[in-house]
């Protein structure tokens, strides 16, 4: 058996982050971080527009405070206040010293960190390098791993979450290269492993975001939080559904409808086009339904409205969204120095997770914690995006409470042993999981029964919601849970078995998407992301609380906690 006194499951950038707290809080301590692809390969390398901080380089006004109100506010007053705290107070010092770490951020002519607009932000506050952020970032912090001295298992796929008793006790894992098992135990085991944008059938997600973590987690018996609260990013490039970035409207661009409208007026008349994500999403598929989307050929009724980069000029749109540019042409043949591009909303981030208090430790219910265990970034929920998640905020909880959750784990791991763990019966019940699902003889191809599940969830479960629609989805999903059981795998090898990691993904996929679906169900009102047509209001005097939902064979079944108010009064929101 493999051991480590800390096990960091994901290669982004909370698990990278954390990796390096530890190590610089105590080089003595043997910390090890497993990653299905290589680290660099994790989807934060994705992240485009940049991360929120009140550096004031551009708006000397500007004070952690307003970040504070402007996050709350966008989270529809779901997020917990002592949390988006630290969050807005940590995060100048976080990116200075990313900055010190070698992070090339774009300049000012000065010298400084440059910063530009975002949704729902009140000043240009969101540092970036041009519209490859992500990119910039991960590259340093996994040079800086091996600076460090940290393990990495990089192409092994974490299969199951170990916790007997309350504790997390390691993790059970395989190389992708030859399948081979590993029970692994540590002192303290970490999930910074994503998100699920693969539940979705149109996604800026890459293909690795299947939800492991959150699927684990569920499977080990550990609550998993406002998972109802799922974000569509408004401008996904049509038909693939890949990212074009916040930044290219905070650079100046316009939305357009079939009529030639800049319909935000009529949405969010004092942000235009940089209202938060969900008023913004909701406003392009009203418009679409409307009937004043577009089609391929320019004519009115179309799937898509259209992005207008074209009075940005060449200079602008190359110096500051080369790579939304470079998109654009490269997957739909659009120069978007000419023409403008044609977008729809994307599923691109989950407000919920794997709950967590400030520290980074997991709770197991509204009061408990569980031994052990820690989580951070896009698969934790600590709750500083509430509902809704404002751009350029992702970046900065991934950095901050990566970095917090590291120093957490520092001191938990001190004096403590290495838990006991069977081995065997581990390495035995891995095992026969495997042999089933290469054994099975059944005729659904796993392509097929992932696209019909996709199809469910993005039908039944989108921007728009209602009972009926969810219960139609709920009650398709049970049988396409049945159809898992008859999945037949053609490579019955070995050697880097994608088809067999396929299958494991697509059984956390199905789990991470009924827990979405009955937590939506059960949400009778509309807040953030979260818009049911049905309970078009939002109801603070019963639904101003966080669901923590518990999955088991026998059914889900939801529980409530208090969200904490320390800063501001909920009020209507208004942009
Ligand atoms: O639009 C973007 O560049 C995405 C940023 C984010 O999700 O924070």
């Amino acid at each position: 058996m493999r051991e480590h006194d800390v096990i960091i499951v994901g290669g982004g950038l909370a698990g990278c982050r954390a990796a390096l707290e530890i190590k610089q809080t105590d080089p003595k301590l043997n910390v090890a971080l497993v990653a299905k692809t290589h680290p660099i390969r994790s989807h934060s390398v994705a992240a485009q527009g940049g991360m929120a901080a009140t550096l004031k380089n551009v708006e000397a006004e500007d004070s952690w405070e307003a970040h504070a109100f402007d996050t709350v506010k966008g989270s529809d007053y779901l997020a917990d206040q002592d949390a988006v705290e630290l969050l807005t107070r940590e995060a100048p010092k976080v990116v200075i010293e990313l900055e010190h770490m070698g992070v090339l951020f774009s300049r000012l002519p000065d010298g400084r960190i440059a910063q530009r607009a975002f949704g729902g932000h009140s000043h240009r506050r969101t540092c970036y390098a041009a519209d490859k952020t992500g990119h910039a970032i991960l590259h340093e912090l996994v040079s800086n791993l091996r600076r460090y001295g940290v393990i990495v298992y990089e192409e092994w796929y974490v299969m199951r979450l170990i916790v007997e008793e309350g504790q997390a006790k390691g993790v059970v894992m395989f190389n992708i290269l030859n399948t081979s098992l590993q029970v692994v135990r540590a002192k303290a085991v970490m999930f910074a492993t994503g998100g699920y944008g693969r539940v979705f059938n149109t996604t800026s997600n890459d293909f690795a975001s299947t939800g492991d973590g959150l699927g684990m987690s569920a499977f080990a018996g550990v609550p998993l939080e406002d998972m109802e609260f799922v974000q569509f990013h408004p401008t996904g490039l049509y038909p693939v559904g890949v990212l074009i970035s916040e930044a290219v409207r905070g650079e100046g661009a316009y939305l357009i409808n079939s009529n030639g409208d800049r319909f935000m007026a009529n949405y969010a008349p004092s942000k235009m086009e940089l209202a938060p994500r969900d008023i913004t999403s909701r406003a392009i598929a009203s418009e679409i339904r409307a009937g004043r989307g577009i089609h391929p050929d320019g004519s009115a009724g179309g799937a898509f409205v259209y992005l207008d980069l074209r009075h940005m000029g060449k200079e602008k749109i190359m110096s500051r969204i080369p790579f939304c540019w470079e998109e654009a042409h490269r997957l739909v043949g659009v120069d978007a120095i000419y023409e403008p591009m044609p977008v729809r909303p994307t599923a691109h981030y989950s407000m919920g997770g794997i709950p967590v208090n400030t520290d980074g430790q997991v709770r197991s219910s509204p009061d408990g914690l569980i031994e052990g265990f820690f989580a951070a970034g896009e698969s934790a929920c600590v709750s500083v995006h509430g509902a809704n998640r404002l751009g350029s905020n992702s970046l900065l909880e991934c950095v901050v409470y990566g970095k917090r959750t590291g120093a957490t784990i520092a001191r938990y791991v001190q004096n403590r042993k290495l838990p006991e763990i069977d081995e065997q019966s581990y390495l035995h019940g891995a095992k026969a999981q495997i042999n089933a699902l290469l054994n099975q003889s059944g005729r659904m191809r796993i392509a097929q029964l992932r696209q019909a599940f996709q199809d469910c969830m993005t039908q039944y479960c989108g921007v728009f919601r209602t009972e009926e629609l969810m219960q139609e989805g709920l009650n398709q999903l049970q049988q396409l849970k049945q159809q898992y059981e008859e999945i037949y795998l053609d490579d019955k090898g070995t050697d880097w078995n994608t088809e067999l990691i396929e299958a494991l993904e697509l059984r956390n996929l199905m789990a991470v998407g009924e827990i979405i679906l009955t937590a939506a169900l059960n949400r009778k009102e509309s807040r953030g992301a979260h818009f049911r047509e049905d309970y078009p209001q939002r109801d603070d005097t019963i639904f101003l609380k966080h669901t923590l939902a518990y999955y088991s064979s026998a059914g889900i079944d939801l529980q409530y906690k208090p969200v904490t108010l320390t800063l501001f009064e909920p009020k209507e929101r208004k942009y």
